[in-house]
């Protein structure tokens, strides 16, 4: 059975759902395989503009790695894993699209750091999200600690990592951490939305303005300003660039080929 249900939508989207809502969406190897193979598809497909990443049912986004499974793990296995995790959320972050995550439910663990390898994150009202590796007797492992000190500020990721404590979507939200709520059962249109707003714009631009501000916050100012700049020359030279002009001109919406 597929971890990972692919929902080719119209305009360029795909949803991305976490198919184990038994296990409340928990991660898995299998999960991890699935989510390799997809991200290497997605890194070739010039069609794909915007990827929405959710969880089957209405309790989990995802509760974090599968810890059922992880009792029958080796050390070695152990290892593996943590290593897939790592490398499935940086593929995430590198991807040429911009991911939206979807929050439907509790993101725990993994599952939160799942979210915070997203470029932007949407939540039901419901949902609540936490760290609560400290509690388990490990931290988090795959770039929590690093990605939440990052996005909310180092005060709040302590707060958040050292107590393992769960929090609301609305704190998720007044901290920035989520930056829309929405009522569950619209959440998803609301965040295909989102993605469809995202998937009309320029694709080389949409790559290039998420490699500007991922590649260029921790960079001295002088350095980022360089970055961006090398990353919006290669906009200048694209047909899309030449077609908004056009279109712009003759007042029509443009239609961009990723060119
Ligand atoms: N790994 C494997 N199975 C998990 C799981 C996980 N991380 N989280 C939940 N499950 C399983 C439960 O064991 C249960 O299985 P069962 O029906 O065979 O007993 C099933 O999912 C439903 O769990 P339940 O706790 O009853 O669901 P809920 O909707 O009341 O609560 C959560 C959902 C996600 C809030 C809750 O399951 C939870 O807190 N899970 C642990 C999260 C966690 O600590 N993750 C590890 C981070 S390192």
């Amino acid at each position: 059975m597929r971890e990972l249900r692919i929902d080719r939508r119209d305009g360029g989207i795909e949803v991305w759902t976490i198919d184990g809502e038994s296990r409340r969406n928990a991660i898995s190897r299998a999960l991890l395989r699935e989510l390799d193979e997809h991200l290497a598809r997605a890194a070739a497909d010039r069609a794909l503009r915007c990827v929405v990443l959710t969880g089957a049912g209405d309790k989990a986004f995802c509760a974090g790695a599968d810890l059922k499974e992880r009792a029958a793990m080796s050390a070695e296995d152990v290892h593996a894993f943590h290593h897939g995790l790592r490398r499935a959320l940086r593929g995430i972050e590198e991807a040429p699209q911009p991911f939206v995550a979807a929050l439907n439910g509790a993101a725990l663990g993994g599952g939160l750091e799942m979210a915070l390898a997203c470029d932007l994150r949407l939540a039901a009202e419901s949902a609540q999200m936490g760290l609560p590796e400290v509690a388990l007797g490990i931290i988090p492992g795959g770039g929590g600690t690093q990605r939440l000190a990052r996005l909310v500020g180092v005060a709040r990721a302590k707060d958040l990592v050292l107590t393992a404590r769960r929090i609301s979507a609305a704190e998720a939200l007044a901290m920035g951490l989520v930056t829309h709520l929405a009522p569950g059962p619209r959440l998803l249109d609301e965040a295909v939305a989102l993605a469809a707003r995202i998937a009309r714009n320029a694709p080389v631009s949409l790559r290039q303005a998420k490699r500007a501000i991922d590649g260029g916050f921790h960079l001295p100012l002088e350095e980022a300003l360089e970055l961006e700049n090398r990353l919006y020359q290669d906009c200048l030279g694209t047909k899309d660039r030449v077609e908004a002009l056009r279109a712009f001109a003759e007042k029509r919406p443009p239609v961009f080929t990723g060119e």
